[in-house]
C-alpha cells in the first residue's frame, strides 16, 4: 500500500556507536498517512534507529539505506544530508532525552525552526518569518492543543516536567508539520491523563486535516506504553530485538507485547536474543 505514495525507506542499515555495532539489518519503510509503533525491550536499538534516521553525529552507519522516496518514484538520499537538511527536507525526530537549550525560549526557538523548515534555501541570518504572523499562529496552535500561553515563554526544556517536555515537543509538531516524524517517547514518566491527551493531540496534528498541507504525516511511535497508541492505532506495530526487527503485525501485535511482553518473541528469535545478551554484555562504556 505504501508503494504509491511518498515513503521514508530503510533498508539493510547497520550502524555503531564507538565502534561497536547496535543495528543489525533494520528494514522499514514508512509511507505517508501511515502510523508505525516500534517497540522491543531496553537497549534493543529503537532510539539508535531515530538516531540515525535524523543523523545524529556519535552514530555511525556503516551499511544500508534511508531514502525518502516520491510517489513519482524520486529518491533522496537521506544519509547524504546534514541533520538540518534532513529537517528541511521534512524529517522530524522527538528526542527521548530531549536537550535543554538554556536562554533560548521557546517561541524563538521555534521561530527559527519554522522559517528553515518552510524555506529550505534560507542561509542563517536571513530574515525568519514576520513576527506577527508567527506568533498569530503559535497562538492558535497553543489553543487548540490547551497550552497555556506563557508555556512559549519558557528556556527550552529547562526545568521541564515530564507532561511539559511533551507537551512542548508536540508543540514542534504542531508548527513544523514534518512529512515524517519518529516519536521517541520522553523517559520521564507522564501521568495516565497527559499520556491521553498526547495520544490525542499527535492524532489530530497527525491526521489528514492537520498534517502537513498535502497531506497527513508518516508516524513512527516508539512507546511502551499501550494508551499513547489509544488515539493513534498502528496500521503496523515492529518488534525490536538485538537490533534488528524481527515481527512486524497489526495492531493486535502491539497489544499482545503490552499484555504478555517478550517472552515469546525471544524463543521465536533465538539468534535476535543471542545478540542482545551480547549487546547487554558489552554495553558501549560498560
Ligand atoms: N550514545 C551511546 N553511547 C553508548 N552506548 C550507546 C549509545 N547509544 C546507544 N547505545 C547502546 O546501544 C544499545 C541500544 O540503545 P538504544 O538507546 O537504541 O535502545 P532502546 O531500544 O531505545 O531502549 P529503551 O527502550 O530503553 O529506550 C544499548 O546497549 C545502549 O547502551
Ligand atoms: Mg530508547
Amino acid at each position: 500500500m505504501s508503494q504509491s505514495r511518498d515513503r521514508l525507506e530503510i533498508r539493510g542499515l547497520h550502524a555503531a556507536v564507538d565502534g561497536q555495532e547496535i543495528l543489525k539489518g533494520v528494514d522499514l519503510t514508512i509511507g505517508r498517512g501511515e502510523i508505525h509503533a516500534l517497540m522491543g525491550p531496553n537497549g534493543s536499538g529503537k532510539s539508535t534507529l531515530g538516531y540515525c534516521i535524523m543523523g545524529h553525529p556519535s552514530y555511525e552507519v556503516t551499511a544500508g539505506t534511508i531514502e525518502l522516496v516520491g510517489a513519482d518514484g524520486s529518491r533522496l538520499d537521506i544519509l547524504a544530508m546534514e541533520p538540518d537538511e534532513r529537517a528541511r527536507a521534512g524529517v522530524f525526530l522527538a528526542f527521548q532525552r530531549p536537550m535543554a537549550i538554556p536562554g533560548v525560549r521557546l517561541a524563538d526557538f521555534l521561530r527559527h525552526a519554522v522559517t528553515n523548515v518552510r524555506n529550505p534555501q534560507r542561509k542563517e541570518g536571513q530574515e525568519l518569518m514576520p513576527m506577527k504572523e508567527f506568533r498569530s499562529e503559535l497562538k492558535a496552535k497553543m489553543g487548540e492543543l490547551s497550552i497555556d500561553a506563557d508555556f512559549a515563554r519558557r528556556y527550552v526544556n529547562e526545568g521541564f516536567s515530564g507532561g511539559e517536555m511533551k507537551r512542548a515537543e508536540i508543540l514542534q509538531l504542531a508548527m513544523l508539520r514534518p512529512r515524517f516524524a519518529i516519536l521517541d517517547e520522553t523517559d520521564s514518566g507522564l501521568d495516565a491523563d497527559a499520556v491521553r491527551l498526547a495520544s490525542q493531540s499527535i492524532a489530530r496534528i497527525g491526521g489528514a486535516g492537520g498534517g502537513s498541507e498535502s497531506g497527513a504525516m508518516g508516524i513512527l511511535i516508539i512507546t511502551h506504553h499501550e494508551q499513547l497508541l489509544e488515539h493513534n492505532v498502528p496500521h503496523h506495530t515492529h518488534v525490536m530485538l538485538g537490533g534488528r526487527i524481527v515481527e512486524s503485525g497489526g495492531p493486535e501485535l502491539a497489544a499482545e507485547l503490552h499484555k504478555r511482553g517478550y517472552e515469546r518473541i525471544r524463543s521465536a528469535y533465538p539468534d535476535a536474543a543471542a545478540a542482545e545478551k551480547a549487546m547487554e554484555g558489552s554495553a558501549v562504556g560498560a
